[in-house]
């Protein structure tokens, strides 16, 4: 759908769409699926890696030798960028927000493994930590290299326009009438949206709110809809929001901080289907289902599917248990 656009492949193909017969025996649903975005063969896999084909082919297009990003030392962006830069062979920039700890563990591990120059800059803000990533380009361009900063929330959509796209091809014969995905920063879920409506998919898009109230959300989606528009050329034949249903009941304390149903979530799935579900993204989306099952929004009937968008590495941090 998106062939003029640069993009390196990172993926191998598509990523498995698998029944949860056990999980959802255990619920009273006979039609409940995953699709496995956290199942990838670079770097233990999640959504940004089809962001990273996107924002490397970009990087290489536009004659850059390096990639910086910045994030807190959970980040799985952080960490996947490593890898991608490990797979292709760019230098790598990590500059983690935070004090330098003793040991490292989980996402920061992986990125101290995949080869990644660190760079701990002391306990500061998102928006401190985004200028002082600026500031770190200048500065490699100051010394002649031609750095990437990671982080364009339009580019990071793209792959999931494809995403969108691959499912609905794997879907065709399911009549699959919801899916459910992370409602965070947006990229994920608004080129999951755009892609869902150019290919005019079936079903209704759950985004479980995690990060932020439903009028922000909205608004970072919204803009984020209107850029892959000017982005790929494209104007999907419905309003690709018409499909699009927010649950704000997952939030509990908010963003990082798991809740019961949470807990219960990640259980449930570990125990009947193998699947690892970590707290701040994953658990909550995955307890919207089993509440919207039991609440009868998802119908017994009606199949449903959630997008597994990864983060698997942070179970094995203290701090995002
Ligand atoms: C595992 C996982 N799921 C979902 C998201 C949310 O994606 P987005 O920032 O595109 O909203 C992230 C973001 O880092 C993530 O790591």
């Amino acid at each position: 759908m998106l062939d003029a656009l640069p993009r390196v492949a990172l993926l191998t193909g598509p990523t498995p769409l698998e029944r949860m017969a056990r999980a959802g025996a255990a619920v009273g649903h006979d039609q409940l699926w995953v699709k496995r975005d956290d199942v990838m063969s670079l770097g233990l896999g999640g959504n940004k890696l089809r962001s990273l084909e996107y924002w490397l082919g970009e990087a290489l297009a536009t004659g850059c030798d390096m990639l910086v990003v910045a994030g807190a030392p959970a980040s799985n962006q952080c960490r996947l960028v490593a890898a991608a830069g490990a797979r292709t062979g760019l230098e790598t920039h990590v500059l983690y927000a935070g004090d330098e700890p003793e040991t490292l563990d989980g996402n920061a591990l992986l990125t101290q493994l995949f080869g990644a120059r660190i760079r701990w800059l002391g306990p500061m803000s998102e928006a401190e930590r985004g200028e002082c990533a600026v500031r770190a380009v200048e500065e490699l361009r100051a010394q002649g290299r031609r750095p990437y900063l990671i982080g364009d929330p339009v580019i990071a959509a793209l792959g999931y326009v494809l995403a969108a796209e691959e499912l609905a091809g794997q879907a065709r014969v399911l009549d699959l009438r919801h899916v459910l995905l992370p409602g965070s920063m947006g990229p994920t879920e608004a080129g999951f949206i755009f892609g869902s409506a150019v290919v005019q998919a079936p079903w209704t898009i759950h985004l479980v709110s995690v990060e932020y109230q439903e009028d922000e959300l909205r608004r970072r989606i919204a803009a984020l809809l209107a850029g892959l528009r000017i982005r790929t050329g494209i104007a999907p034949p419905i309003d690709p929001m018409t499909r699009v249903l927010i649950d704000s009941g997952e939030l509990g304390a908010g963003y990082g901080v798991a809740t019961p149903a949470s807990r219960a979530a990640a259980t449930l799935f570990a125990t009947q289907e193998a699947l690892i579900l970590e707290q701040t993204y994953v658990a909550k989306t995955f307890a919207s289902l089993l509440r919207q099952v039991k609440q009868g929004s998802i119908a017994r009937n009606e199949a449903a599917c959630v997008l597994h968008t990864g983060g698997v590495p942070a179970i094995f941090s203290r701090e995002t248990r």
